[in-house]
């Protein structure tokens, strides 16, 4: 199956199974926004609460607030986003579609990179055990022709992007013969900047509205809070506020699904320090947020660290952490120390002082900010593209199971009933009942106990419990492991103990 394919199902899964849906899709629906159906609630819930969890309860020196979505309007000029959030756009004459200039380019040198892996894939079979990639990399012509190309193109972009010359973006496009996906043609307009946040009028046009954006990121909501959490929380530097919530984008260019939307979710740290030990929080918070994402047991190697070659004017330094997503290694999460130019543009502009006094060292200063930055929708991908597996069995049926890790799987356990008579579903019910109030479970007694596995199988539930007619005798039912299959009788009483040790949230957090 290629990724392209995998990730098809996946989408198609994603639905059937109740875990999202296109946005109001029953006026075909609403590009790039989508829903979170009963099932991706849950999932989507466990993973904010694991975030919160690691961040305040697991750092004394970090609270959490919930700021709004609308901000005053100068917010957004003290952030730099008026002036400078925008994308460059470029059009099609003939297929009249619209598209990322840089994305057209770096779609075009992902294609180099594939060829070059196709390559190393041809090398790998063709010398086997005797294979030495380094130097196959080094030696094999068709390989250096590629990457000869991908550092002209490559250095070529990086300096137009650099300089903001829109002009070379369209030059490099119709230098490489980038065709529109559709219309096939190279018929381009001049490359233009777009804003990407949303605007919406605040207050009756009769009193004099004024334009308010919806925000494009959470953090600012931090940022202009700062001075009241560290009064009223009597916070001394270093501290953290967190945060997690809706961020809009008009993304021109939305696309795989809930990786790039126009209506997504945030969770963001931002870590007050003194100037001048920024970066040793910021190595701190990338050994942290790493942490955080290898705990879950998704493998380290899907991981990976993409330090930033060209820092934002405000940043002195930026990763991301990058996940293996179905279509290749993608920013999940990014990690940037922001210096003072948050909290340093706010305090201009707004007149109001956001110095902090250091009661141990006598000095004043605007602190310093390193901040964690991660998607909510992008990590929900991630955990879901990972643990969909389709499996072939040893009787050779096949089974699509969502190996999630079991404390973010959304429905923890299924009581289920063999028959629904002879006392059975009472029994079940009564389990269903103590069990509860601990976990999310799923009461299930249609069709056959295999077809009831499948389907707690596809939604990545980590126990079935049957309740069969020796229950009734021995007071004992039979848990069936999601990812082993393995089948065990275990004393009703014993129930909450068993899946409370593979589904506790705390067991996660311990080993952070
Ligand atoms: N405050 C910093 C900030 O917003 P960013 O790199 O633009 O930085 C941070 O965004 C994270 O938010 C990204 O790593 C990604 O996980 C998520 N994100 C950004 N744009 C997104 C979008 N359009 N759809 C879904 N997630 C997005």
């Amino acid at each position: 199956m290629t990724q392209d394919e995998l990730f098809k199902i996946l989408v198609a899964h994603c639905k059937e199974y109740g875990f999202i849906f296109p946005s109001s899709e029953i006026y075909d629906g609403l590009a790039a926004v989508y829903d979170y159906g009963q099932m991706g609630v849950e999932l989507k819930n466990n993973i904010k609460q694991y975030w919160w969890n690691a961040m305040t309860r697991l750092n004394e020196n970090i609270v959490g607030i919930d700021a709004a979505v609308f901000m005053h309007p100068s917010t957004w000029v003290a952030s730099g986003h008026v002036a400078a959030f925008n994308d460059p756009l470029i059009d099609n004459r003939d297929s009249k579609k619209r598209y990322r200039a840089d994305v057209l380019i770096e779609d075009y040198l992902s294609k180099i990179e594939e060829k070059i892996e196709k390559e190393v894939a041809k090398g790998r079979k063709r010398f086997g055990d005797a294979f030495d990639e380094a130097q196959f990399r080094a030696t094999n012509p068709n390989v250096l022709r590629e990457k000869a190309h991908y550092d002209e193109v490559h250095a070529r972009y990086k300096k137009a992007e650099d300089t903001n010359d829109l002009a070379e973006y369209k030059q490099i496009i119709l230098d490489l013969g980038i065709v529109c996906p559709i219309s096939g043609t190279k018929n381009w307009t001049d490359v233009r900047q777009f804003n990407l946040m949303f605007s919406t009028q605040f207050g009756s046009t009769g009193e004099g509205a004024n334009t308010v954006y919806l925000r494009p990121e959470t953090a600012q909501g931090i940022f202009v809070d700062y001075i009241n959490v560290q009064k009223t929380g009597r916070m001394k530097v270093p501290f953290g506020i967190a945060q997690i919530g809706k961020a809009f984008r008009n993304e021109v260019v939305a696309r795989q699904f809930i990786f790039r939307m126009r209506e997504f979710e945030q969770m963001e740290m931002e870590f007050f320090c003194k100037p001048g030990t920024e970066m040793e929080w910021f190595k701190k918070w990338k050994e942290n947020r790493m942490k955080w994402h290898v705990n879950l047991g998704m493998g380290a190697e899907n991981y990976r660290f993409h330090d930033h070659e060209k820092l934002a004017h405000y940043a002195n330094a930026a990763t991301d952490i990058e996940f293996h997503f179905p279509f290749g290694f993608k920013e999940l999460e990014g990690i940037h120390s922001r210096t003072d130019f948050d909290l340093g543009n706010h305090q201009q502009l707004s007149g109001r002082k956001l110095t902090y006094f250091d009661p141990e060292t006598g000095e004043s200063y605007v602190p310093y900010c390193v901040e964690t930055s991660i998607g909510v929708d992008r990590m929900f991908l991630a955990v879901l593209s990972h643990s969909y597996k389709q499996e072939t069995l040893e009787n050779g049926e096949t089974r699509v199971v969502l190996s999630l890790p079991a404390p973010l799987a959304p429905v923890k356990a299924a009581i289920l009933p063999l028959v629904k008579k002879d006392g059975l579903p009472e029994v079940a019910q009564e389990i269903m009942n103590d069990l509860k109030y601990d976990f999310n479970c799923q009461y299930e007694d249609k069709d056959s106990i295999g077809k009831r596995y499948r389907r707690q199988d596809a939604i990545g539930t980590p126990y079935c419990i049957t309740v069969d007619h020796d229950t009734l005798n021995d007071h004992c039912v039979t848990v069936r492991d999601r990812d082993t299959m393995q089948q065990e009788r275990v004393p009703i009483a014993e129930l909450k103990a068993l899946i409370d040790k593979k589904v506790n949230l705390n067991n996660l957090l311990r080993n952070l």
